[in-house]
């Protein structure tokens, strides 16, 4: 049987607490249990209802591979070449973990094998059992051989479960706009994934300059998810070396950056110089009530007669009227 002792808990009381693996599922120490698939060794974390859509019908795979034909035949792109250059961006080195959020029925997971240049773990995760699983047979047995781990979930993307900086890179392809929550799809990868880590996630959406044009007018009519835009204000504040580009004839985003919790490195305490003075922080924290207009240009006027900023003159002439009771 397969290794499980990576995943953790999803429940949020539990806080990504380890789970053990038993004969039909994992435990969490907290009594939470997450069943195996019927008939696998594939953790439930979340699951699409049966028919829910179209990932979660009897025959998705199927319809999902019909559906894959027409993007490639229509956009006139090779589907292995796009692959693999959506997964260059990630940089992968052997012996690498890698993580695949919304996998389907596991396209991409040749290709990471091959990235990964034979050593390393590929954890693949989709919300629908009937696509996942379809993955799991296609691919589980075929890349056994390979050198890599492959570890598959049903699970939810927005709720992933694993501890935080677990992945050295993660990869999305095909379903993030339809996430409920695309920030917190975003959020959780970034999450997940080592400081400075690569997060790669790609969509439908037109190049802005093709939104208004004839083409695009089609395209968004044929299906409206084409109107989506890449969702950069969904980006965590902390994203480093953001990159957008488009794929597939400019009708695809493409947003790279690299993963990280650390805030930004921005020294707010650095003064102005000149007229005005104080810095970032004392600007913004440091507003005071609104004053008599006529006392307030009086201020100014000897601020400058003194050769002070306005900060520096009112702090001096606050701090000594404090002094001063
Ligand atoms: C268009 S398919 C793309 C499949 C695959 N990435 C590919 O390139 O062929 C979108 C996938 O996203 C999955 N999905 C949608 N919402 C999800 C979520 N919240 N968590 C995980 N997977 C999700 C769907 O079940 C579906 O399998
Ligand atoms: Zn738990």
């Amino acid at each position: 049987m397969t290794n499980h002792s990576y995943y953790c808990c999803t429940e949020p009381t539990c806080t990504r607490a380890p789970l053990t693996q038993g004969s039909d599922g994992l435990t969490c120490p907290n009594g939470h249990f997450i069943p195996y698939a019927p008939g696998t060794d594939v953790p439930v974390f979340a699951c699409e209802p049966e028919g829910a859509n179209e990932y979660s019908q009897e025959n998705a795979a199927e319809v999902h591979d019909n559906a894959l034909r027409w993007v490639f035949n229509t956009f006139q792109t090779d589907e292995e070449g796009l692959r693999e250059r959506l997964i260059a961006r990630m940089g992968l080195k052997k012996g690498q973990r890698v993580l695949i959020t919304g996998a389907g029925a596991g396209n991409d997971l040749p290709y990471l094998v091959r990235a990964l240049s034979g050593r390393g773990d590929i954890y693949a995760q989709d919300i629908a059992k009937e696509m996942l699983l379809a993955g799991v047979s296609r691919y589980r047995t075929e890349l056994a051989a390979s050198g890599v781990g492959l570890h598959f979930s049903i699970s939810d993307a927005t709720n992933l479960p694993f501890a935080d900086g677990f992945f050295d890179a993660a990869y999305h392809f095909g379903g993030i706009n339809l996430f409920p929550d695309i920030a917190m799809g975003i959020s959780e990868m970034n999450r997940v994934v080592k400081e400075g880590g690569k997060v790669v996630i790609g969509d439908e959406g037109l190049a802005p300059w093709l939104v208004n044009t004839e083409l695009g007018r089609m395209l968004i009519n044929n299906n409206s998810l084409y109107a989506c835009s890449a969702p950069l204000a969904a980006l965590p504040a902390t994203a480093r070396d953001v990159k957008l580009s488009w794929e597939l004839c400019n009708c695809f985003y493409v947003i790279e950056f690299q993963a990280s919790t650390e805030p930004l490195p921005v020294n707010i305490d650095v003064p102005h110089l000149g007229k005005r003075g104080g810095t970032i922080r004392s600007r913004y924290f440091g507003r005071l009530e609104g004053v008599d207009p006529a006392l307030r240009d009086r201020i100014y006027e000897e601020a400058e007669r003194r050769g002070m900023s306005r900060v520096a003159f009112l702090e001096s002439a606050l701090r000594a009227s404090l002094d001063k009771d």
